[in-house]
């Protein structure tokens, strides 16, 4: 009795060991960045050029879905690919600024246009 008692007991473990092995790395694949800053560096600076009318033409998270955000923001490129986007902000806010985007994306749960 007390055998088969150890090993549900070491099951148990080993079951808990691979759950927590999983959600750690579901969190690491994840990009690491803040949605809240994210909106707030996006409103702020590239909201600037990115209005109706405005050089860059309107861009909201709604412009691209979240497989083209993650692409646009891995090449890191902007303006055509003429310029890099960590032009205008550092490499922890455009984390931020992609996982805002990606978030709210056309095709995400929660589309937002960013207060046009
Ligand atoms: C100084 C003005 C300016 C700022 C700031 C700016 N953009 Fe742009 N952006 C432009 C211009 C100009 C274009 C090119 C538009 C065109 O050719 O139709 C552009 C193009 C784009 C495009 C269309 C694809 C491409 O790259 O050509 C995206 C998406 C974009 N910008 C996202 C952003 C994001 C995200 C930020 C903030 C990190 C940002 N922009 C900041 C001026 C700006």
């Amino acid at each position: 009795m007390k055998e088969k008692k150890d090993l549900k007991d070491t099951v148990k473990f080993l079951a808990a060991t691979v759950i927590l092995a999983l959600s750690v790395s579901v969190a690491w694949s994840q990009p690491k960045g803040n949605e809240t800053k994210g909106r707030f560096y996006f409103k702020q600076t590239c909201k600037s050029c990115h209005t109706k009318g405005a050089a860059g033409g309107e861009i909201t998270p709604m412009s691209k879905t979240q497989a083209q955000w993650e692409r646009y923001f891995t090449l890191g490129k902007h303006s055509k690919g003429t310029e890099l986007l960590s032009k205008y902000l550092t490499e922890e806010q455009l984390r931020d600024a992609w996982v805002y985007l990606v978030k709210h994306a056309v095709d995400s749960p929660q589309p937002e246009t960013c207060g046009k």
